[in-house]
């Protein structure tokens, strides 16, 4: 692959596309040693268009090597969203000697002027481990009559009643279906009316169980839905959540889920779903989500690619203080790309300072520890005008950021603005893991409960970092930076001014 230079928009250790429109992440599955991430994506274009399905792999969550598109459209239509998974024991009847994988996904089709697209689920398999995939010749697989928004599937095999369950979203609800063979759906419930938020249209449902506190006895469901952007709502498209109970038909939502709740405060975490066949000896839950907001997306500044991942996450139920809390972590994977550029204990707010001026850093992860009660922060990639402040407001206890200076905002008139998220249960040290990139940050603050993701576009000269606290006396329990360069990481995701 060349090298590509004028990438003053490629972030350093997110995914993008090396060229054109990328949404949704798609088809997310691990399978001998690779993590699969298929996407939302238009070779033709710089918005969205004629839809396929790119594809990138990973060994390590950290790079990513872009393969050939996987799926393009045909008479059926586009390539929307979807899942993937392993079929182990061979229930489709498609593999012969080893298992392989089926992509499960919406055939979009526009029809005539004046009458709705039909959406439809369909599948494809691949025997060469994603490489190659042939779309089955009974397509589609699944549909509807009165649903006009039908699309998303996410599928899961569901070891207690040894079927497929399939998650889709249906306009303003989430259909659930079964399946002994992913050909064969019989429709089992709805879920959605009545609870959480309709701002927008429901799209990209996850469906998965987690064990709250670690204790695989005690597990519960979690069920991600993002919704679309609707033009009267400031914060856009964005991914709510749901815990309750799952029978193998039925979800029933707790008592807690009768509050809305997000999965990300910030405005730029989008039809994030999680890794499908993940090890059990692993055992982890991890996410990723589109890093950018249907209310911009078409207009954010870009050249020559448009769109970025968000990192990938670990996520967990933690019980505190009697509330069953959804966490993130960045995925662990991450801590082995750290070049330690600062490491300090005890230090003022003066101290840092000092430190810091001579930094120049573009992408980075911070890691701060702060006695808790004061408000006090970071102001990242800063340069003649331009700052993105992150911090914790001790008064609203609430963890924030403000890209309201942070640089290009004018494509959107509610680009700018600040976003926060209150810390719940909150411990006695106030903790912030920041991920700084050129086009975004990623802030996980109060042990990964209160989560903002937000797109920036500073100029690259500004690369000036600062904390600030309400006293400059104040003392920071520790403070670690990062360098996050990884300059051989994404294949060409080199940065230059060229
Ligand atoms: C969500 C979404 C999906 C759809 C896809 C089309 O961002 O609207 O519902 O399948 O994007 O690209």
């Amino acid at each position: 692959m060349s090298a590509i230079t004028k990438q003053n928009y490629r972030g350093a250790y997110h995914f993008s596309p090396q060229a054109k429109w990328m949404n949704d992440p798609n088809g997310m599955v691990y399978f001998e040693g690779e993590y699969h991430l298929f996407f939302q994506h238009h070779p033709g274009g710089m918005t969205m268009g004629a839809m396929h399905w790119g594809h990138a792999v990973s060994k390590d969550l950290v790079t990513w090597e872009e393969l050939d598109v996987a799926l393009a459209p045909d008479e059926l239509g586009m390539i929307f969203s979807g899942s993937a998974v392993v079929d182990w024991k061979n229930t489709t009847g498609f593999f012969e000697d080893k298992p392989g994988l089926v992509a499960i996904f919406t055939h979009h089709l526009d029809m005539p002027e004046g009458k709705p697209a039909v959406q439809r689920q369909s599948l494809a398999y691949s025997k060469d481990n994603g490489r190659t995939w042939t779309k089955y010749a009974g397509n589609p697989v699944l549909e509807h009559d009165a649903f006009i928004d039908f699309r998303d599937p996410k599928v899961f095999w569901n070891q207690e009643t040894n079927e497929w369950v399939m998650i889709v979203a249906c306009g303003q609800t989430v259909g659930l279906y079964h399946s002994p063979d992913l050909i064969h759906w019989t429709h089992a419930s709805e879920f959605g009316e009545g609870i959480g938020s309709h701002d927008g249209v429901w799209e990209c449902p996850d469906l998965f169980p987690l064990a709250v506190d670690g204790d695989k006895s005690n597990t519960q469901w979690v069920m991600l839905v993002s919704i679309g952007a609707d033009p009267a709502c400031v914060e856009g498209s964005r991914t709510q959540y749901f815990t309750g109970d799952f029978d193998g038909k039925v979800f029933t939502p707790d008592e807690e889920s009768r509050n809305i709740r997000w999965l990300d405060y910030g405005r730029d975490n989008y039809a994030g779903v999680s890794w499908s066949d993940v090890p059990e000896e692993d055992g982890r839950r991890l996410f990723l989500g589109w890093m950018s907001n249907w209310m911009y997306a078409s207009q954010t500044p870009a050249e020559e690619f448009r769109g970025a991942m968000t990192l990938p996450r670990e996520l967990y139920l933690e019980s505190r203080e009697g509330r069953i809390l959804l966490v993130q972590k960045p995925a662990q994977e991450l801590e082995a790309a750290r070049l330690p550029v600062l490491s300090l204990k005890d230090v003022s707010v003066q101290e840092i300072n000092a430190s810091l001026a001579n930094l120049q850093l573009q992408s980075y992860e911070i890691v701060a520890k702060l006695t808790r009660g004061m408000s006090a922060g970071f102001k990242v990639r800063t340069g003649a005008g331009e700052q993105t402040v992150i911090g914790i407001d001790a008064k609203t206890q609430e963890l924030y950021v403000d890209r309201q200076a942070s640089g290009q905002h004018d494509f959107h008139e509610w680009f700018a603005g600040r976003h926060s998220v209150e810390l719940e249960a909150p411990g006695e040290i106030d903790d912030l893991r920041i991920y700084v990139d050129r086009t975004s940050v990623e802030v996980f603050g109060n042990r990964g409960q209160a989560v903002i993701t937000d797109l920036i576009f500073p100029k690259p000269e500004s690369a000036g970092l600062a904390v600030f606290a309400d006293n400059e006396e104040i003392l920071f329990i520790s403070l670690d930076v990062y360098n996050l360069s990884l300059p051989a990481a994404n294949g060409d995701n080199q940065y230059s001014e060229g």
